[in-house]
């Protein structure tokens, strides 16, 4: 089992603002004496962004009254080559030295092995692991977490089901029967880490105290986030970039140059606003402006991991698949781009759509080799009716 937070010298918390935390804000006041009244906070996940997420929150927890300093991070474990587990080395030095060398998490983070213990104090649960992992962690949790829980989603990507795409934040709150918003926005950890200003996006469903309880857990001086009334929108928007990124990736490995890019990264917002609108007619246009989408969208077409392999993958001419360089290149990481484009294909073509996404079609073909790089600049000649579709989803 995880070790306790050390409290020998507490922090002197800040007294918080009137708007964002009073007795009506903070999620789960009780009448207790005590810490009773503070929120536990544990961090599921502890890849790259996950770690980097557990350094924002646990900064937060010590400055902020309405949360309890300690914050759990669950880590799938993992033996390092040193011969020590990750989880130990995370609790001793503060650093998580394979996914996040060089940056310390905050000495109130604490790693933990077992997921069930990590878990079981929290009333504020952040998802933050690759998307495919989702559905055995959930079956895991059930009837494991608080009943009076608030989660909040960070990863990108969703499941297809036989009845259709079922997006992570759905999973959680239908396995674990707890509400779940969303986090997303023009975000690559690494930038984060060493404190390079950004903005995010929190999608929340009606409960807008809620949402600032979120905002007030991950903001600082360097991350700006923004509520927006919309988890679907914000959510799709966090996904189906990662699939504009791979087109990206692949013009970058052609050397198509720069309006190229720009070209693919409006015509991948458009479908992403479309497919978006289509699934879920309460998808707002306005998400699309906000960081989760048009800021997303650019910073992952020009950094990002899968830009990156995708661009080896097209230098390649498509003879290297996308596992092996995964393997090569990201030491543990996980891309999320070429799983969504199958899945965005399964919805396509179940639901018979393939020709009104030819951008988020063709990567996919691309993908399994069943077209060549180069289709990427050639779809645009199958003259998609986007905007006949658009009309129709407005009405
Ligand atoms: N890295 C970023 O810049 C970034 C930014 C925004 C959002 N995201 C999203 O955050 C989510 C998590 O990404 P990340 O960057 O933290 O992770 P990562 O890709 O850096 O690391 C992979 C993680 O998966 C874990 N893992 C491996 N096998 C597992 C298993 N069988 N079960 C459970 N976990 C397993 C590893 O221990 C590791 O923690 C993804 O959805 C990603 O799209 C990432």
């Amino acid at each position: 089992m995880a070790p306790a937070f050390d409290k020998q010298s507490p922090p002197v918390k800040e007294a918080e603002t009137a708007t964002t935390h009073n007795s009506n804000t903070v999620i789960n006041v009780g009448n207790h004496g005590g810490d009773d009244y503070k929120s536990r906070v544990t961090v599921v996940g502890s890849g790259n962004w996950g770690s980097v997420a557990a350094k924002l929150i646990a900064s937060n927890a010590l400055k902020l009254n309405s949360f309890h300093d300690e914050v759990r991070m669950w880590v799938f474990e993992e033996m390092l080559p040193s011969g020590e587990k990750l989880t130990e080395v995370i609790n001793r030095t503060n650093e998580n030295v394979k996914y996040l060398p060089g940056i310390k998490l905050g000495k109130n983070v604490i790693a933990d092995p077992d997921i069930e213990n990590a878990v079981k104090d929290a009333n504020m649960l952040v998802f933050v692991t690759p998307h495919q992992f989702m559905e055995g962690i959930c079956r895991r949790l059930v009837g494991k977490v608080r009943g009076d829980a608030e989660a909040i989603s960070l990863i990108k990507g969703m499941e297809v089901k036989m009845e259709g795409p079922c997006m992570i934040s759905n999973l959680i709150s239908e396995q674990l029967g707890i509400n779940c918003s969303v986090l997303m926005g023009a975000n690559i950890a690494n930038e984060i880490a060493v404190e390079k200003f950004s903005e995010a996006t929190v999608g929340y469903r009606d409960n807008r105290e809620i949402a600032e309880q979120w905002v007030q857990l991950f903001s600082t001086s360097y991350f700006m986030v923004t509520p927006v009334q919309d988890v679907e929108g914000v959510e799709l928007c966090g996904t189906l970039k990662n699939v504009v990124a791979i087109a990206a990736g692949f013009v970058d490995g052609l050397d198509m140059g720069n309006n190229t890019k720009a070209a693919i990264m409006r015509i991948g917002l458009r479908e992403m606003r479309a497919f978006s609108k289509l699934l879920f007619s309460s998808v707002r246009d306005s998400t699309f402006f906000e960081s989760c989408g048009v800021a997303d969208v650019i910073t992952t077409c020009l950094g990002g991991r899968n830009r990156k392999v995708a661009e080896a993958f097209a230098k390649n001419g498509g003879k290297r698949s996308f596992d092996e360089l995964e393997a090569e290149m990201l030491q543990g990481q996980k891309l999320q781009g070429v799983s969504t484009a199958r899945e965005v294909y399964e919805v396509l073509s179940h639901r018979g759509w393939l020709e009104l996404f030819p951008l988020f079609a063709t990567v996919h073909e691309i993908c399994v080799g069943r077209l060549p790089p180069s289709a990427i600049v050639e779809y645009s000649e199958k003259k998609p009716r986007l905007s006949m579709m658009e009309d129709s989803a407005r009405h």
